[in-house]
């Protein structure tokens, strides 16, 4: 298992690439499996989570082409036979399970493990269940999959109001009702720039969606799908990482390009609440960091409130704030598991329920620290680039899933992150 060292402080100064969005890109290359005809999506990060479930969907007989030098992807379904996604793949990476409603979209029958545990709390699967029953599906479990099929080879247009909103239960029912026999009806839909690209994707097959975006989504099923040739868009998250890293040591002044602002939400307004400075120009974002860090504290919540995706980057962030603040997740009520290394790191809060109360600022000392999660690994990191002295952050397996070249991207301005092999 790899370990980064990291020397520190070092502020962030230069210009930072944003790479392609995965938590976009993975819906997208289950909504190639829909038709028989080629895909072509562009702007796809080289990640641990791409080549997971591009595995998993060449189980089925599909096959899939990634040239990471032009981060292009291929998807030719045409040779799609088997209606299933395995334990040994799907276990990997939840996402997986959007095999579900892709297989009941393109052949009526999935059999389809269920996705394993997670770094934190319970990540249930019901809504993904109760949306796809809805559109007819015969759900039954055995030995850990979930055996599905639509009654007469199709699913039926159907109507089902979420609660909570999910996102990937949204994605799941999408992939299911484009092709179903009627009009789909979704409430309290997911309404996240992720699910938003999904159906213009899908549109661009030939689907007829409506209303993406907005707590209520449309869909009229249609027979066939052509295949798409798809931009995927900037990664949101990464994005607001680098934001918030650049922020946290005074002489911070980081030009983040290749971005889309417009995916940020309300993210960036409660940025500048910190006293950065945040000047955007079309797709770049620059941001200088404050001389003293306001403390802000934030709740999580669905699109576009602040996401759960970043609350451990912000928290972290809050370390060295002046003054105390407190960040709440109202999404996953212990995705916390960060902040036990951080306070190794020498910065003073806790955990009470679903909040954690934090005071500034702290001086963080170096020290060894473990990795639990993606964003928890990349929390530690930032921690790491304002800390005095050397940390070793464990496990940094967790960031090769979802930030692409980490230590590169950072090390070009500034940073000072040695990458270790380890037996
Ligand atoms: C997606 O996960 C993202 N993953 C997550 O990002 C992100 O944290 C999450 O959305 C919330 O924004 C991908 O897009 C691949 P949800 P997902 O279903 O779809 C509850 C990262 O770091 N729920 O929107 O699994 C659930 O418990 C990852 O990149 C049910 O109750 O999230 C949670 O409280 C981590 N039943 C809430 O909904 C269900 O059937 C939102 O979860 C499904 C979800």
């Amino acid at each position: 298992m790899d370990k980064f060292i990291v020397d520190g402080p070092t502020p962030l100064v230069g210009s930072i690439p944003v790479s392609g969005s995965k938590n976009a890109a993975l819906p997208l290359m289950a909504a190639a499996l829909l038709t028989d005809r080629p895909s072509v999506i562009r702007n796809i990060p080289s990640l641990n989570d791409i080549h997971t479930l591009s595995n998993v969907i060449r189980v089925t007989g599909t096959a899939v082409a990634f040239d990471r030098q032009a981060h292009i992807l291929r998807v030719d379904a045409s040779g799609l036979t088997d209606a299933i996604a395995p334990y040994e793949q799907v276990r990997k990476m939840r996402a997986s399970f959007y095999m579900l409603g892709a297989l009941l979209g393109r052949c009526g029958e999935a059999r389809v493990s269920l996705p394993g545990g997670c770094a934190w709390g319970p990540r249930p699967v019901n809504l993904h269940m109760e949306g796809l029953k809805a559109l007819g599906a015969v759900i039954e479990m055995d030995k850990g999959y979930v055996v599905a099929h639509a009654p007469g080879g199709r699913l039926k247009g159907g109507r089902f109001v979420m609660e909570p909103s999910s996102v990937g239960a949204t994605v799941n029912m999408l992939l299911g009702a484009v092709k179903a026999d009627g009009r789909t009806v979704i409430g309290n839909a997911a309404m996240e720039p992720d699910v938003v690209q999904l159906c213009e994707a899908m549109n661009r097959m030939g689907a007829r969606i409506s209303g993406h975006g907005t707590p209520e989504i449309v869909i009229d099923g249609v027979d066939e799908l052509d295949g798409m040739d798809f931009a995927n868009a900037p990664d949101r998250i990464e994005t607001g990482t680098f934001m918030i890293a650049a922020a946290m040591h005074p002489d911070g002044d980081l030009l983040i390009t290749n971005t889309d602002p417009s995916d940020l939400g309300s993210f960036t307004d409660t940025f500048r609440q910190v006293g950065a400075q945040v000047d955007v120009h079309g797709t770049d974002i620059r941001v200088r960091a404050p001389r003293h860090i306001r403390p802000v504290s934030v709740k999580t919540g669905i699109y576009p409130g602040f996401p759960t995706d970043l609350q451990a980057q912000w928290a972290t962030m809050m370390t060295g704030a002046y003054g105390a603040s407190e960040v709440t997740d109202t999404i996953y009520f212990d995705r916390f598991s960060y902040v036990p290394e951080l306070v190794r790191l020498g910065a003073d809060l806790q955990v009470v329920e679903n909040t954690v109360f934090i005071k500034g600022p702290s001086a963080l000392q170096g020290a060894s620290v473990m990795s639990t999660d993606l964003r928890a690994s990349v929390s530690l990191v930032m921690a790491a680039m304002v800390a005095q002295g050397s940390t070793d952050v464990l496990r940094v397996y967790h960031l090769d899933r979802g930030y692409e070249a980490l230590e590169t991207k950072l090390n070009a301005v500034g940073a000072r992150i040695r990458r270790v092999t380890q037996e």
